[in-house]
């Protein structure tokens, strides 16, 4: 539906679902659903993660509630800026939570290691990352990340939430975009 503009599928809907479910049950173990800091937070950084958020709640055997963030380091270029802003903070106070947070994917590091050291001054009861992707080339920071889905080659990915521009996160599966999209060749 975005005629060329995908350049190949890197993973499909198939394998998402697959993994989802994988990590769903590896992620339940390590919380009591009868937890004394209560159910189990999820906070989804938008807008990237909405599609995993969703799937990987629907698919915990464990109660959940879910809380969102907005933090911005990229505008609509390629590349992350290191420089961190909250565009939409959390509506809760997560002290004494067991809070995990759900990433769509982890490239710098830069962002998801602010994020966490934000997070820990409000004092969770514990602070985890789960992230459907990873690119191992791409890390500039050491981040400490639970749970990681798949790990993908240093080139941009759109779909299932991942945008370029604010498009293509319809796409029910992972693909990268032919360069000519964003100027390259
Ligand atoms: P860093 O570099 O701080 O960046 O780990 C994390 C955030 O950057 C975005 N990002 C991407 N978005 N395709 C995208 O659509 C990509 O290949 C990509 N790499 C990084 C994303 O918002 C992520 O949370
Ligand atoms: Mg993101």
């Amino acid at each position: 539906m975005y005629g060329d503009d995908i350049a190949s599928v890197l993973i499909t809907e198939e394998q998402i679902a697959a993994k989802t479910q994988e990590l769903a049950e590896l992620i339940a173990k390590r919380y009591p659903a009868d937890a004394p800091e209560g159910d189990l937070l999820l906070v989804g950084v938008l807008k990237g993660a909405i599609f995993f958020m969703t799937d990987l709640a629907k698919a915990l055997p464990i109660p959940t509630q879910m809380e969102f963030m907005a933090v911005s380091s990229y505008g609509s270029s390629t590349s992350s800026s290191g420089v961190v802003r909250i565009m939409k903070d959390l509506d809760k106070d997560i002290a004494g939570r067991n809070v995990l947070i759900v990433e769509d994917i982890i490239d710098s590091g830069l962002t998801l290691s602010w994020l966490k050291r934000n997070l820990s001054t409000r004092n969770p009861a514990s602070l985890e990352v789960v992230t459907l992707l990873r690119k191992p080339d791409a890390l500039r920071t050491h981040v400490d990340v639970a749970h990681v889905g798949f790990d993908i080659p240093n080139e941009f990915v759109v779909g299932y939430g991942l945008d370029y521009a604010e498009r293509y996160r319809d796409l029910p599966y992972i693909g990268t975009l032919d360069p000519k999209v964003y100027g390259g060749s």
